[in-house]
């Protein structure tokens, strides 16, 4: 079997090598290709480093087309901007569904997608319904989704697209890039070659990490030679007849055989044009050889075909040698990623009881701009270093007494536990408090600020983070509340002229175990209808 699969790999080494030769083309597309496309070609061509790292036998591209496009009509999930791709006739409405679940889909897994995509469509079906709405129902429908700007900068492009382009949505892959916010060479690739059938590869994650593999371009995955190198080799690619589909089944590939880690070699229609695959197969061999004690190579081959004949000078080729045990996962190489920056945020849940006995939240908004902008939060502060614990505990309490009306001392804040919430850039360590206030003290709702019940807030435009704090906060209310059943903890509640505060005390206790901090919220509860 290994046999076999090894002289057929010989044999299209050895027809590479003669193609190499002969030619250096490009398959010619029977449509139109986009300015973009061609001039990202012409530009390549004019400094490729290496045809080791392109496809110059325009057999081998019909093959690859084929044998991928075959794959992924078996093999395809059904995702419903996929159907909807097929099924809607309305070229405007292809348009932005697309852009919808592409912008949906930039740094969001396809699973967690699917919900908040069917969600999103029922609601605002066609640009002109997403125009109509406002900021803040957008930014609740994404809660949980992450990366909040994405949903700002959709709603800012409905809202142009309707006020500016008489609402039609762009028809091209430039005019995407162009006119949409948030929308880069990637995702405009997409729309276009998905909702209009325009003729243009489009490179994301998962086609760099298969064309490194297919080319064995191992060079950092991020620089502008492998950028321009991954684009080039995309365009060359894209089948003419469904570019569509030939980059969804390129991402399908990504995600389902040429993953990141564990890839499936023996599933990968493509395997036949992998450079990586083919390098591992040989290295096999060639141990197996030595295993068994015979000569390397016979004197009349040809040298291995499987490295870059320039390794030494080529912009695309590794600088690091290759790592037997990773095997085509050598392919590709990234630049070493910034650590995360530290942070942690004094944050503390303030409840009052509500109408009906069930309890409110008071939340404020973020800023409109930067981390989070828009997005509802319990009343948060920044830890400085250099400030003390105290001081800034203090501070918090200022900003909560401003927001009440009424002063609150920090001895009254109840330490409820930590909760780490990593975004792409920061580690954020929320250190978690809580304090129950008497309704007299609570009169204030600004724009900026609200009391929600849990039911409001469940529905509320929050990041993860908040989420998180909520499931904290009720862990640790179901143990005090079970403790307090028991008859083993005082109650106390915040009043405004509280004479005699509770000392706070950090539990040496972890956030889970409930310790002895956190009075429940139903214990207030009884502890108001003990005084009223
Ligand atoms: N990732 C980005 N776009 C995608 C698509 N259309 N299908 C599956 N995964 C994707």
């Amino acid at each position: 079997m290994r046999c076999l699969e090894m002289s057929r790999l010989r044999s299209a080494m050895l027809k590479a090598k003669r193609a190499e030769v002969e030619m250096v083309e490009t398959a010619t597309p029977k449509r139109k290709r986009t300015k973009t496309a061609v001039k990202e070609e012409e530009s390549t061509n004019a400094s490729s480093p290496s045809t080791h790292h392109t496809f110059h036998d325009p057999a081998d591209v019909v093959l690859l087309r084929s044998q991928l496009l075959d794959w992924y009509d078996k093999e395809k999930r059904e995702l419903p901007w996929r159907t909807l791709a097929v099924t809607e006739s309305d070229l405007n409405i292809r348009t932005y569904a697309v852009w919808v679940s592409e912008i949906m889909l930039q740094q969001t897994q396809v699973a967690t997608v699917i919900d908040y995509y069917n969600k999103w469509m029922k609601r605002w079906p066609t640009v002109q319904d997403l125009a109509a709405t406002t900021l803040e129902e957008v930014n609740q429908m994404w809660a949980g989704l992450g990366y909040y700007s994405r949903g700002k900068r959709l709603h800012e492009g409905a809202q142009k697209v309707v006020s500016e382009l008489e609402g039609q949505m762009p028809r091209t892959v430039d005019s995407l890039l162009k006119q949409l916010p948030g929308v880069g060479r990637y995702t405009a690739a997409a729309v276009g070659s998905i909702a209009l059938g325009q003729v243009t590869g489009a490179v994301d994650g998962n086609l760099i990490r298969v064309l490194c593999r297919l080319r064995a371009i191992g060079a950092d995955s991020t620089s502008p030679a492998v950028t321009q190198a991954l684009w080039s080799l995309a365009n060359t690619l894209v089948d003419p007849e469904r570019p569509g589909d030939f980059n969804q089944a390129m991402m399908e590939l990504g995600a389902r055989v040429c993953s990141p880690k564990g890839p499936q070699c023996s599933q990968c229609p493509i395997r036949s044009h992998c450079h990586s695959f083919r390098k591992v197969h040989v290295k096999q061999e060639k141990n197996c050889r030595k295993l068994l004690g015979k000569q390397d190579r016979k004197p009349s081959m040809p040298p291995d075909i499987e490295d870059c004949m320039n390794s030494g000078t080529c912009p695309l080729c590794p600088s690091e040698p290759w790592d037997d045990e990773l095997g085509v996962q050598n392919f590709p190489r990234k630049p070493a990623k910034k650590p995360p920056r530290v942070e942690r945020t004094l944050t503390c849940v303030v409840i009052r009881p509500g109408e009906r006995g069930e309890g409110e939240f008071l939340l404020t908004q973020r800023p409109s701009k930067g981390l989070l902008a828009g997005l509802w939060e319990f009343p948060s502060l920044l830890l400085e270093e250099k400030s003390s614990e105290m001081k800034q505990k203090r501070a918090l309490c200022a900003q909560i007494s401003e927001i009440l009306g009424t002063h609150l001392t920090e001895s009254l804040l109840q330490y409820v536990g930590e909760v780490v919430h990593i975004f792409s850039h920061i580690h954020q360590t929320y250190m978690v408090h809580s304090v129950c206030v008497k309704d007299a003290d609570t009169h204030t709702q600004t724009e900026k600020v609200q009391w929600l019940s849990r039911s409001a807030l469940q529905e509320a435009a929050v990041s993860t983070g908040v989420k998180k704090i909520v499931k904290l906060y009720d862990s640790v209310d179901a143990e005090k509340e079970q403790t307090s059943k028991d008859g083993k903890r005082q109650k106390h509640a915040a009043t405004k002229n509280d004479k005699k505060p509770q000392a706070s005390k950090k539990p040496k206790l972890s956030a889970a175990d409930g310790g002895s901090r956190q009075l429940s919220l139903s214990s207030f509860f009884n502890t108001v209808k003990q005084e009223a």
